[in-house]
């Protein structure tokens, strides 16, 4: 049977009981974690979310609550008043609270637990199913709870930095106009309106432009946004920006300058770094992709891309020929000292990894000490060999791996073999940092498929003042006032300066391909909006998930969300999405097509 409280006040949490509380009355609340009964001894640890603390009852406790101790199991809900003694020689170093023990006076047991499917501990081998299916179990974990910990002090960094700095807080609808561009749109069908659904948001990215229209001047908010994308590691269904937009600015700096004072203050305070406003470095996205094959490169390591195609320009190898005739690339990376570190099936494992990017093979040369062996290089003369090595600032101990195809795919699979051999062969400090804006994005994107041009962020983001001369001559070569924030390879964030003037948003949409009837129906309100004054604005979002991720090095984002979803979208906890009766289903009209 469950006791109540009784009246008993927590003295504090378990976690935080140190050597100076020595000879005080306390009284502590929590879950059983470990307990030991040595028949005239018994000892438990009472966890809460600050930690544990050790209670033991011994014979100056009275006898009927010395028994009701002995009934103590796992996760029994505990309240317990003692007094404090020191633990003398027996000192527990990895426990914070390890100088003391609580010597019980008192024992209230609040609720019993049923055997819990797996054990409340980091060190438990427990598949992700069950973790997610008992996920409020999982969720007791001590570095579950640290990270969520981590999670609130992120949060709360960030609304006292926006607040400091003139933004305000306002919240934009969930139940919104499908306006369809980037990911799908979840629909919610309205019950007053027949056959009419809302769509949840993508980001708040309409209505906070319209709250600088409306004078608001800068706006935050940690923002739920809705996505229904396939899922990775680094994305959910249903995430959190830090979403932000300020008028009167039309220069990317003044937007990266508040985006970098949050990044500070963020990492200074969680992870004691000496961040910098200012000491960000800039990235153009043409140099990104060119040296790391990606517009969020990692560059804790360099194996930077090299470009060998015209060092190899006349060759006879077949496969080099032809792929320069047909307008293709051919680049490599320079794996410094790796020719003998190597075997010859890690080499292959190399164009195994290429093979998920649609490579058919890697031309690889290793300069070991004892001899250069090539899976090409007979095929080469002497000139032409000198010159990749020229190209690839080649030296003995090096492995070369070159990659021919059309450029698209040579970089990308460049940029995604290079992270595998960093990842794979331990070249860099994976607890070290690194931050950088990449800058200067195309601003249109041609799709073959579609046979349109679409926006490379969205379509409400403006030109370089110094392209718009190619608006109507090369539209492709414009360049956007984009930036994204990207910290050890991952997209963080991204922003740019919008459009801000009627007849420039309204020339975009119709560059988009879009009608005058497809612009009125999906964006009338926003175009018209324009009409009535519009200060110059931009702004930015950061995935605080991922900031989360970041801070807290898991690289599964599930880690850092309390309820997540899994790689279907659904939920194993709630088993959300669930079918509905036919009585809901046809009050929103709705009937399913099997
Ligand atoms: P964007 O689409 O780049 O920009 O999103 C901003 C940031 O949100 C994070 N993010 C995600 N995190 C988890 N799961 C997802 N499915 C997911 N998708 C995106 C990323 C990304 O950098 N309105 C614009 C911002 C602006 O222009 O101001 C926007 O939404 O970290």
């Amino acid at each position: 049977m469950s006791e109540l409280i009784g009246g008993y006040k927590r003295t504090k949490y378990c976690g935080e009981f140190r050597g100076t509380d020595e000879n005080k009355e306390v009284v502590v609340m929590g879950f059983v974690g470990k307990y030991r009964n040595l028949g005239n001894l018994i000892f438990i640890d009472v966890r809460d979310r600050s930690g544990i603390v050790q209670v033991s009852f011994d014979d100056t406790t009275s006898v009927d609550i010395f028994e009701k101790a002995a009934k103590l199991r796992n996760e029994f809900v505990v309240c317990i008043k003692g007094i404090v003694r020191s633990r003398g020689t027996n000192i527990n170093k990895n426990l914070p609270s390890g100088e003391i023990e609580i010597i019980a006076s008192d024992l209230k047991i609040l609720n019993e637990a049923e055997v819990t499917p797996f054990v409340i501990s980091d060190d438990a081998n427990v598949g992700d199913q069950t973790r997610l299916k008992y996920r409020y179990l999982d969720l007791r974990r001590p570095s579950l709870q640290n990270i969520l910990m981590m999670r609130n002090k992120i949060s709360k960094i960030t609304r006292d930095y926006m607040d400091e700095n003139g933004f305000l807080d306002i919240e934009t609808p969930f139940l919104g106009k499908s306006t369809p561009e980037g990911a799908r749109d979840y629909l919610v069908p309205s019950r007053v309106h027949p056959g009419e659904f809302y769509a949840l948001p993508q980001s708040p990215q309409l209505f906070k432009q319209l709250l600088m229209i409306a004078g608001y001047d800068k706006y935050y908010q940690i923002a739920r946004c809705f996505r229904d994308e396939d899922l990775r590691s680094n994305r959910q269904p249903e995430f959190s920006q830090i979403d932000f937009e300020m008028s009167f600015v039309e220069n990317d700096n003044d937007v990266m300058e508040v985006a970098e004072g949050l990044i500070c203050r963020i990492f200074n305070e969680c992870l004691d770094m000496d961040l910098k406003v200012g000491s960000f470095r800039k990235l153009s996205y043409f140099d990104a992709m060119e040296n790391y094959g990606s517009d969020k490169p990692d560059t804790r390591f360099d194996l930077k891309i090299k470009d060998v195609s015209e060092a190899v320009a006349g060759t006879e190898f077949a496969v080099f020929k032809s792929c320069l005739e047909n307008g293709g690339s051919i680049r490599g990376i320079n794996a410094k000292g790796l020719a003998t570190k190597l075997s010859r099936k890690q080499v292959d494992g190399c164009a195994e990894f290429v093979k998920g990017y649609g490579i058919k093979g890697v031309a690889w040369i290793a300069l070991k000490p004892e001899g250069t062996t090539s899976s090409f290089l007979k095929f080469m003369t002497d000139g032409e060999t000198q010159a990749i090595y020229k190209a690839m600032d080649a030296e003995e101990g090096d492995l070369l791996l070159i990659i021919a195809d059309t450029k698209k795919l040579v970089l990308d699979s460049l940029g995604g073999l290079r992270r595998h051999l960093a990842d794979t062969y331990d070249l860099y400090d994976k607890s070290s940092y690194d931050f950088l804006w990449v800058t200067d994005f195309p601003l249109l994107d041609y799709d073959e498929e579609a046979g349109r041009f679409c926006a490379v962020h969205h379509p409400f983001t403006s030109v370089k003042a110094e392209d718009i001369h190619l608006l109507d001559t090369d539209p492709g070569k414009m360049r956007a006032n984009a930036y994204d924030f990207v910290i050890n390879g991952e997209e963080a964030g991204g922003g740019s300066i919008r459009i801000h003037d009627h007849k420039m948003q309204q020339r975009m949409f119709s560059l988009l391909g879009m009608t005058d009837e497809d612009i009125a129906e999906r964006f009338g309100f926003f175009v018209d909006a324009f009409k009535y004054g519009a200060p110059p604005h931009g702004g930015l979002a950061f995935g605080l998930d991922r900031l989360v991720m970041l801070v807290t090095g898991t690289d599964n984002i599930k880690d850092v969300i309390a309820f997540p979803k899994v790689q279907n979208a659904s939920c194993l906890m709630t088993d959300a999405p669930s079918l509905v009766d036919d009585k809901q289903l046809s009050e929103l009209y709705l009937n399913i097509k099997k």
